[in-house]
């Protein structure tokens, strides 16, 4: 069922946003530290019209589900707490949004790390920008994108998702520096291309989650040093201080940081492999936010010749994989996938593209 179908009118706007794989610089985001994602090809459409009621109307194709809403009701549930969020703060902000019909229709996986609900905010965005004609440019889409996810989905989350998803394309990495939001595009390392498989293991990061409790150490941490941020201390020794678990979630972070700007300073295809490989360890010893079923793919990916690299990405407890594999070896995929079967789990590629 298209649009038309549902709503019995042609879509007057409409408007696409992809989804993102970070390549290095996990956790660091809401530590007003350093990120570098791309752009996946999986992208989400929001197609947008006007309701003839008093309600705005919400239908997911993949979902099959409608879901209506009045501006002045509690937020929904699902995929349309992330819309309705979005609608909400651009009311807030001054703009006078009418009842709208919206189709949401995505390719981007859900429950990955691939920034599913990061691609519906900034379509659901910039689908109302070109509807309603509002000066908002493409930072000010994310940064109302992160505080929807903020205040209507419950994740206490960074930036880097709306600005990756609003800014990045698929084929440069975005450096992004989270405090001033100072960014450059950079070519991946030559002779490398991405490899992102999924777990199979699905997280859900909002409320209750320990991503939330996660930023609240990190907080606690910084408080503890004396910094206003994570951001502000280079060297991971100075983390040694603090009580545990607060010191090897600021020595992950710390240190993400350092490889991040070790990365973007140029460094060869097999030296960002190695960075990314000791993110992975990191994320896992000190910031606990791997899985078992993740680590082994990981190691499987590690242990593969033609892997120059490879990590969890994303908020992490489960999703999917990242590696910097040889330019035109992401066939590797199937050979690891059949290891990773044996051990009894099932995983899948999502990209496998330069
Ligand atoms: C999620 C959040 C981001 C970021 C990552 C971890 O994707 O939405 O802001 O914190 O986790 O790097």
């Amino acid at each position: 069922m298209d649009f038309q179908q549902i709503f019995g009118t042609k879509p007057e706007a409409e408007a696409t946003a992809p989804g993102r794989v970070n390549l290095l610089g996990e956790h660091t985001d809401y530590n007003d530290g350093f990120v570098l994602p791309i752009a996946i090809p999986q992208r989400t459409k929001v197609e947008l019209g006007f309701s003839p009621d008093s309600q705005h109307h919400f239908y997911s194709q993949e979902l099959e589900e409608m879901v209506s809403v009045a501006s002045c009701d509690r937020t929904p549930q699902g995929f349309a707490s992330y819309i309705f969020g979005c609608i909400q703060l651009l009311a807030k902000q001054g703009y006078e949004i009418p009842p709208v019909n919206l189709y949401v229709t995505s390719t981007v996986p859900i429950g990955v790390g691939l920034s599913s609900s990061a691609a519906l905010e900034v379509a659901t965005l910039k689908g109302l920008r070109s509807l309603l004609n509002l000066p908002l440019d493409d930072v000010e889409v994310a940064q109302i994108g992160q505080q929807a996810e903020i205040q209507y989905a419950g994740l206490n989350c960074g930036i880097m998702d709306q600005m990756a998803s609003s800014l990045a394309d698929t084929h440069s990495m975005l450096f992004l520096d989270t405090r001033t939001l100072e960014r450059r595009t950079l070519e991946l390392p030559a002779g490398g291309e991405i490899l992102v498989i999924d777990s199979g293991v699905h997280h859900e990061l909002a409320a209750g989650s320990g991503y939330n409790q996660r930023r609240a150490q990190c907080e606690e941490a910084a408080r503890l040093l004396g910094v206003k941020a994570l951001r502000d201390i280079t060297n991971p020794q100075v983390a040694q201080s603090l009580p545990e678990p607060l010191c090897r979630r600021a020595r992950h972070v710390i240190s993400e940081n350092n490889r991040v700007l070790e990365a973007v300073a140029g460094v060869s295809v097999n030296r960002f492999g190695e960075l990314m490989n000791a993110s992975h360890a990191s994320q896992s010893d000190d910031y606990e936010v791997s899985v078992p079923e993740v680590n082994a793919l990981v190691d499987i990916l590690q242990k593969t010749p033609g892997v120059f690299g490879a990590r969890l990405t994303g908020g992490g407890f489960g999703g999917a994989c990242v590696a910097l594999v040889a330019e035109g070896k992401s066939a590797i995929a199937i050979d690891v996938l059949k290891q990773y079967s044996e051990l009894g789990y099932s995983g899948q590629v999502l990209v496998a593209a330069k």
